[in-house]
């Protein structure tokens, strides 16, 4: 069979639907390919590229099988033949039109946007894939417009505090821009109502925000559903509390087939500091954020910058293109058996049955439900109620110089009144604290265990106040400190070891 490659006729598109690599792909699949001239040119890929690839340049519209980012034009479609199949982007649930036109026009459709949420259709998750990119392209548009470092950074010229990055909705999205954004050195607050993600941001370095109230949020096809009144006023009141404190704010919080939840509101808009920035990733569904306008970058009369861009993947071309393609080429694998270039539709899978939105002349969405594996089990209100532990919002300054006065003072007063000799020792303590709470606090939250793995060389001290112990001539003294020598050993060369282990989980090797 033949798979056509499509210009893509949507204006601003700058994706494609098939890279000169996976093209080679195809052809070891069997398939012969047929790529539109210039289709690959706005993601860097060249036709000669495609060629020397094994692919021709051509008209794909006689094509058995046409490949595309978007469903193809009206005018794309008048050119299709009886019985081709369309794979792209369709989103049957918002354009039932456009799926009754491909059946009437007797065209198989899959919709690579209906792949359902289990663990097995991963690899042709397409929607995913370019979450994933949105939500790395999402920080990197915040950091353009945002006019600081992300990093904290102590220079010759000052110091420098890092960025607070907050991210609403931990889905795919979500987390990549939690990992963009804290690689990029920023402090990561994010929140979601299901509470099982909480391990991933910390897994990632963030702190996870939980609205504490009784509802959890399961759904069984792997999205969320949506919230209770409840959930949403305790979740605006948890904005409310932390977004003034926020430079950088990504929302990314989707219920399917509804409108995006509104999750900042105006006023806290009007709270943020002047030069803060808003990425609101939900805008093509009306947005996460009030003021939001879909495709723009708008300034409020306080100097927040909201940005509603709907292209974000589209922004990463060549790399979009990329994991597009390649999404499609694990659905030719699993759909071609043979691996003879025969496209065969099983009906009896549900990924195939799922993705299938028409066949011969048939609007076949929706599917049967598919119950999804990984989703979360259900957790009684009660047991939720009870584990909710609300996140305090960060201390205030005035607050945190209130602590640290206080604790000087005790120090002080402590330190008059001891005794000549503990006084030495009161100062060092004092000033360990404050040494340890600088060096802890700027190390990253990964790299926590190594540090402390090493410091247990510290311990070292203890092997050498033991050697000088161990010929004392007491048996008991001998055996003590022979304990201590063994024990502060193998806390040592332990603490080695567990370091080693965890550095070379970051080398790449
Ligand atoms: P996802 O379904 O993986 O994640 C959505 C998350 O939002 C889920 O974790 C869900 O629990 C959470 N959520 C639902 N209601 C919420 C609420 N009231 N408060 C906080 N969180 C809530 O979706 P994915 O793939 O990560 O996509 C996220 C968003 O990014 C979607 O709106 C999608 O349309 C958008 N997107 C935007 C692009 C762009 O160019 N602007 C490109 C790709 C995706």
């Amino acid at each position: 069979m033949i798979i056509g490659v499509l210009h893509e006729a949507l204006s601003g598109e700058t994706r494609v639907s098939a890279t000169p690599d996976t093209v080679e792909k195809l052809i070891g699949l069997g398939y012969d390919v047929v790529v539109e001239s210039g289709a690959g040119s706005s993601a860097s890929f060249s036709d000669e590229a495609y060629v020397a690839a094994g692919a021709s340049i051509g008209d794909p519209a006689g094509a058995d099988i046409i490949f595309g980012i978007n469903a193809p034009s009206a005018a794309q479609l008048d050119r299709l033949r009886e019985g081709t199949t369309v794979v792209s982007l369709v989103s049957p649930a918002l354009n039932p039109d456009l799926v009754a036109d491909l059946a009437r026009r007797r065209i198989t459709a899959l919709a690579m946007d209906a792949v359902p949420r289990i663990s097995r259709a991963q690899s042709l998750d397409v929607l995913s894939s370019m979450a994933n990119i949105a939500g790395y392209r999402a920080v990197i548009e915040a950091a353009n417009a945002f006019g600081r470092f992300f990093t904290g950074q102590v220079t010759a010229a000052g110091k420098v505090p890092p960025a607070k990055v907050l991210v609403a909705g931990v889905g795919v999205a979500g987390l990549a821009a939690i990992g963009t954004a804290g690689g990029m050195g920023a402090i990561v607050y994010a929140t979601d109502p299901r509470p099982e993600v909480a391990d991933q941001v910390t897994s990632l370095g963030g702190k996870y925000l939980e609205v504490a109230s009784g509802e959890v949020e399961v759904s069984a096809t792997g999205y969320a559903k949506e919230m209770s009144d409840d959930y949403n006023e305790r979740a605006a009141a948890l904005y409310a509390a932390w977004v003034p404190d926020i430079d950088i704010i990504i929302t990314t919080a989707l219920i399917p087939g509804r409108a995006a939840p509104i999750l900042i509101t105006a006023d806290m808009v009007a709270s943020m500091k002047r030069g803060s920035v808003i990425v609101d990733m939900a805008a093509s569904n009306g947005g996460n954020v009030e003021g939001t306008v879909k495709g723009e970058v708008v300034v409020t009369p306080n100097g927040v910058t909201i940005i509603g861009y709907t292209d974000l993947p589209g922004r990463l071309a060549a790399q979009a293109s990329q994991l597009f393609s390649t999404n499609l080429v694990n659905l030719m694998k699993l759909m071609t058996p043979g691996k003879d270039g025969v496209l065969v539709i099983d009906w009896d899978d549900v990924v195939q049955r799922g993705i299938t939105v028409a066949r011969d002349g048939e609007v076949t969405w929706p599917p049967p439900q598919v119950q999804v594996s990984a989703a979360p089990a259900q957790v009684s209100a009660e047991r939720a109620i009870a584990e909710a532990a609300p996140v305090k919002p960060p201390m205030s300054s005035a607050r945190r110089f209130t602590y640290v006065g206080i604790g000087a003072a005790i120090l002080l007063l402590l330190v008059a009144l001891s005794p000549a000799s503990l006084r030495v020792h009161l100062t060092v303590f004092a000033l360990a604290i404050v040494i340890g709470y600088y060096v802890i606090g700027s190390v990253h939250h990964a790299l926590h265990t190594p540090l402390m793995s090493v410091t247990n060389a510290i311990s070292g001290i203890i092997v050498v106040g033991a050697l000088l112990q161990i010929g004392h001539g007491n048996t008991a003294i001998t055996i003590l400190a022979f304990v201590a020598v063994l024990l502060a050993s193998i806390n040592v060369f332990g603490g080695f070891a567990v370091t080693r282990r965890m550095l070379s989980m970051f080398s790449r090797s």
